[in-house]
């Protein structure tokens, strides 16, 4: 497999964790657009690591790197201004692609225009592993495992994690709250052409502020991560004939609840005007990130409570530092579990859950995401 992008912040840490956890002995590549900045990086992880030279903007670089190897993970982003190439050399070689994407302009996208040439050529697009969407994704798979088959399931999972952003983090998000309206329209796309499951529904709960005996205040969360859950409900049957899902965050108490709603409101209203926009990317290097021991002190805990046929369960996925020493481990787990694990036959778009599910599940937590059942 190959690495696209080692040289960026997220880059190096799965470049350093691919090539110290790889027991299996798969074949692993660095590529980046400086062979010069890979240089240096081998140098540092003193490793014995083939380097390769793609450029996102070089769509015969691509093509080589996605016809030489079985899978390419990307950490190219934001991935609404990058990513589109890659996806489309992987689709159209038959390559296995894996993203950190958590944008979801640009995973609707990248279905309307890649997923049907994916289909054909055997490729698997699999976006969102990283912290986003994961934990979530995995964990509500778990919690519906838990539960009896063939009758309605509802779960929901509730987030709390501490941790710090990098540069291209900020841009990422910066660039798709500046690009709702894109996004909206991409989104009806894909719904006209996206079959839905028959015979089964599959719905999101919105939600509302309120209180959990268990967490506290809880508040919604309209990430990407419950489409993704969703799509996995959509995907497979275990899910049962009506699964819904709710996604929901822990801010810790009514203050933190209250800072966290006016903080992203503002985040929000200032993407949309282009100086506002510019002031705050123009404060953030991409490329810069926490230091090791912002990192160290990192943590995540996502929550699901789960309920079906009668029966309740509450389980937890939990982990270190969400958004890269985790994230880094996750897209590295997930890229050696593509290319080497025994998985179910799948092609085109799909969500992590629904193309290694229990082998990734089984690999994070034999390094730590752990995934457990606090009552039943
Ligand atoms: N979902 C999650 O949980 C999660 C967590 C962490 C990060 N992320 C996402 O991961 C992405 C990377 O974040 P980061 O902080 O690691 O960013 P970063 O440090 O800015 O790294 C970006 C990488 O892209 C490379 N690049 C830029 N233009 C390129 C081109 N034309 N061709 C080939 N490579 C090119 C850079 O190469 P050079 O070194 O040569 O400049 C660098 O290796 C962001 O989109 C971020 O949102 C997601």
């Amino acid at each position: 497999m190959v690495l696209l992008g080692a040289t960026g912040f997220t880059g190096a840490l799965t470049a350093e964790y691919l090539l110290e956890n790889n027991p299996g002995g798969a074949k692993i590549a660095l590529a980046g657009r400086n062979l010069e900045k890979l240089g240096a990086l081998k140098d540092r992880l003193g490793a014995d690591v083939p380097l390769l030279k793609a450029d996102v903007t070089d769509a015969s670089s691509l093509r080589d790197l996605a016809e030489s190897t079985k899978a390419v993970a990307t950490t190219v982003g934001p991935y609404i201004n990058y990513g589109e190439p890659l996806v489309a050399a992987c689709s159209a070689a038959g390559t296995d692609y894996l993203d950190l994407t958590g944008e979801p302009e640009f995973v609707d996208l990248m279905y309307v225009r890649h997923h049907a040439t994916a289909v054909k050529n055997g490729a698997r697009l699999v976006h969102c592993c990283g912290f986003d969407s994961i934990p979530h994704d995995l964990g509500a798979q778990f919690t519906v495992e838990q539960l009896p088959e063939h009758v309605p399931i509802k779960v929901e999972g509730f987030v709390r994690a501490g941790g710090r952003f990098s540069g291209g983090t900020a841009h990422s998000a910066i660039t798709a709250f500046s690009r709702f309206r894109q996004w909206r329209q991409v989104a009806g796309e894909r719904k006209r052409m996206e079959e839905r499951p028959s015979g089964r529904k599959v719905s999101g709960v919105k939600g509302a502020p309120h209180r959990e005996a268990d967490l506290g205040w809880v508040l919604p969360m309209p990430t990407i991560d419950p489409q993704i859950v969703l799509r996995s409900g959509r995907a497979l049957a275990r899910y049962g004939p009506e699964f819904s899902y709710g996604h929901f965050m822990v801010p810790g108490g009514l203050p933190a609840a209250a800072a966290v709603t006016a903080g992203v409101g503002l985040v929000g209203v200032a993407s949309q005007i282009p100086p506002a926009r510019n002031f705050l990317l123009g404060r953030i290097d991409p490329g810069d990130g926490p230091t090791e021991a912002q990192r160290a002190k990192g943590w995540f805990k996502v929550r699901f409570h789960g309920e079906a046929g009668g029966e309740k369960v509450v389980t937890e996925v939990a982990g270190g530092d969400p958004g890269y020493g985790e994230t880094a481990k996750m897209l590295a787990e997930s890229a050696l579990c593509i290319a080497s694990d025994e998985l179910p036959q799948t092609a085109g778009q799909v969500t992590t859950a629904q193309a290694m599910g229990e082998a990734l599940r089984g690999r994070l937590d034999a390094r730590g995401i752990t995934f457990g059942v606090l009552s039943s």
